[in-house]
């Protein structure tokens, strides 16, 4: 909403900030950050050697020979920053919340696909339950049907004017799912088959390698005429600001997420947030609750349910990846259930 407000929000005859700059500031925020945070690892696990060993170390991890590999989610992931930007500035919140929604599944595929990950019928259904519990939750108002038959009509028939730019805007929300299930999938496929590389060395190298395409495709080749005639911060205020950190901490999240459990649970922890939004929401600001918003909420937590129901196939997946597991093996304090898996004591 508040990437949407600072795109859409009228600023008299200012020029209004330029995304590409915003995507490479936010590069830059999550480099410095988790150069600290890989800096502060470094030193912290190894207390007893000399810090010029330490710092070998470290130089050594963040140029090491396999680096070149974050160049692929470097590259998609800028590509996907500035496809939501084009998305967020053509279509409104809801449309644009709701159709990316579309990631759920995408990423379940690019699981499949990539990870060789085996998913249930009923894990299935439980996946397909949470990509329409979370749209419904977020349809702030009661559908209107004779509103969304007018939007489809004017996009099939292709009315000049916003309708284009709501296309526009759906062609880049679509892009951007697939780049998102992508991605992330390979990303957590390179962490998980790290070795001893730590998630924040890892980090500064995927930001390092996603300053390039930010600043020679966005700042400079497409907007490099915009930024020699107004400025680089042309039309910044402390929102565009807010926005920047907002995305920055969001991403080093994601990469928490990715590392510690997986993908999907990602998304499921991402759509269990937006109900939690939802309630806090009403509660706070004593909305009216509305009923498709409620059933949404409902749908979101039958779907985590299922996803993670005992009797599944596969057993739990929430949180799942080989790192845990194997941790989790060799921790005194896990107990296993009756279906052989185990859970921490
Ligand atoms: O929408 P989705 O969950 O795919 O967005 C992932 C976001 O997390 C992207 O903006 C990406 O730049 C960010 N990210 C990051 N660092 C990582 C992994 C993802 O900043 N290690």
């Amino acid at each position: 909403m508040v990437l949407h407000y600072s795109r859409t929000s009228p600023i008299g005859n200012q020029p209004r900030y330029l995304a590409s700059t915003a995507v490479f500031l936010v590069e830059i925020v999550k480099l410095v950050t988790s150069l600290v945070l890989a800096i502060y690892d470094t030193f912290n696990s190894n207390p007893s050697i000399p810090p010029s060993q330490n710092i070998q170390k470290l130089y050594n991890s963040l140029f090491s020979p396999d680096s070149w590999k974050l160049v692929v989610p470097a590259a998609l992931y800028t590509l996907q920053n500035s496809l939501v930007y084009v998305a967020i500035s053509n279509l409104d919140p809801v449309t644009y919340q709701v159709t990316y929604q579309l990631k759920i599944l995408t990423t379940v595929l690019f699981s499949i696909l990539l990870l060789g990950k085996i998913i249930s019928s009923r894990q299935w259904m439980a996946l397909i339950l949470l990509t329409f519990g979370v749209a419904m939750v977020q349809l702030a108002e009661p559908l209107n049907i004779g509103d969304w038959r007018e939007r489809l009509n004017s996009i099939i028939q292709g009315k000049p004017g916003p309708v284009s730019s709501t296309f526009k805007g759906l062609v880049a929300v679509v892009a951007a799912s697939m780049t998102s299930g992508l991605t992330c999938v390979y990303f957590e496929k390179l962490l998980k088959d790290s070795g001893s590389q730590s998630l924040w060395t890892r980090n500064v190298q995927l930001s390092f390698f996603s300053l390039f395409p930010a600043l020679f495709i966005g700042v400079l080749w497409k907007d490099g005429a915009a930024i020699g005639r107004d400025g680089f911060f042309a039309g910044y205020n402390a929102i565009v600001w807010f926005i920047i950190l907002l995305q920055a901490i969001g991403g080093l999240i994601v990469a928490v997420c990715i590392k510690y459990t997986d993908n999907v649970a990602k998304n499921f922890a991402a759509s269990f947030s937006i109900v939690v939004s939802y309630a806090a929401t009403t509660f706070i600001f004593q909305t009216p609750v509305t009923l498709h918003s409620t059933v949404g909420g409902s749908i979101v937590l039958l779907a985590l349910y299922l996803y993670n129901g005992h009797s599944a196939s596969h057993g739990p997946v929430l949180p799942t990846t080989r790192e845990r597991h194997s941790e989790k093996s060799s921790n005194p304090m896990s107990i296993q259930n009756d279906n052989g898996h185990k859970h921490n004591a």
